[in-house]
């Protein structure tokens, strides 16, 4: 398998695949790669030739330090997961922060058309500016036909829509549905981190948020998020950051339910100190 730290380096090989007409997917990380991640990969190998997996924790978009610095950081255990999907067509690009940022390591700043100031963009401060420099970096270097992300991060992937039509940048978003552990838990890097308690509460996550769909069927929102919250406030040791009802296509919070628009729900919830995030379709 190959793995490039420097843009040049992999900027050519990329330029020497495109010249042999070979189509590029890539799927932008921040490693401690999960079966969630791979399925993105399976998925951009069956649509591409070659396939591009950028392990980077970007530091721009961590509002919080501590977060950064305990993110899980596993190179050689990535590439050995890599390898399982395949050793001949996924590069590798695990540049350091100089590669990216050359000692300036600030964001741009983006207007998402408000997209960024709804949920995660209320509680991460400059968050979404820091992806957005990132996945616009990496798709100057990689300049790749696809691109796939988890639907997971269903507001960063509405963002990166709207980054890559705002800046005409030539390539195809995919949106991947979330993959969860067999107890519902949608799968993240932080899941790892989760001590034992806290990781037998989790699939109350998504417990809730089934239940919270099914109850949207009959009750309005303003109802079933009052519920959703009195069913945090009892739990034992998970607390609710937020949980919220927005319209599918603008994110934001719905005022009053038409058949004409399709609904999520988004919640986040903190597991002690680790954050946890899910969503689901309501409609
Ligand atoms: O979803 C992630 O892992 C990150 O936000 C991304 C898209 C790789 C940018 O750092």
């Amino acid at each position: 398998m190959e793995i490039y730290s420097d843009k040049q380096q992999i900027a050519l090989a990329i330029d020497d695949l495109k010249a042999k007409k070979l189509t590029i997917g890539m799927v932008p990380t921040m490693g401690a790669l999960h079966q969630g991640h791979l399925q993105l990969v399976k998925k951009a190998l069956l649509d591409n030739d070659k396939v591009v997996v950028s392990i980077f924790v970007n530091p721009t978009q961590f509002d919080n330090k501590d977060d950064l610095v305990k993110y899980p950081r596993t190179l050689d255990s990535d590439v050995e997961l890599l390898k399982t999907v395949s050793k001949t067509n996924i590069l590798v690009y695990a540049p350091t922060v100089d590669d990216i940022y050359g000692g300036n390591t600030v964001s741009q700043k983006f207007d998402f058309d408000g997209l960024e100031f709804e949920m995660e963009g209320k509680f991460r401060n400059g968050h979404f500016d820091g992806v957005g420099t990132i996945v616009k970096r990496f798709f100057d270097i990689v300049k790749p036909h696809k691109a796939y992300f988890g639907e997971k991060d269903f507001q960063q992937l509405a963002i990166i829509k709207k980054l890559v039509e705002k800046y005409n940048i030539p390539v195809k978003i995919v949106g991947c549905k979330i993959h969860r552990e067999a107890n519902g838990l949608a799968m993240s890097s932080r899941n790892t981190r989760l001590k034992p308690d806290y990781k037998t509460a989790a699939p109350f996550i998504f417990e809730t948020l089934n239940s919270a769909k099914e109850k949207f069927g009959t009750k309005s929102a303003v109802k079933v998020t009052e519920w959703v919250e009195k069913q945090f406030a009892k739990h034992d040791i998970l607390e609710l950051e937020y949980f919220i009802i927005s319209d599918t296509k603008t994110l934001k919070p719905v005022k009053r339910k038409s058949n004409k628009k399709t609904y999520r729900a988004f919640i986040a919830v903190y597991a002690d100190d680790i954050r946890l995030i899910d969503n689901i379709a309501l409609n």
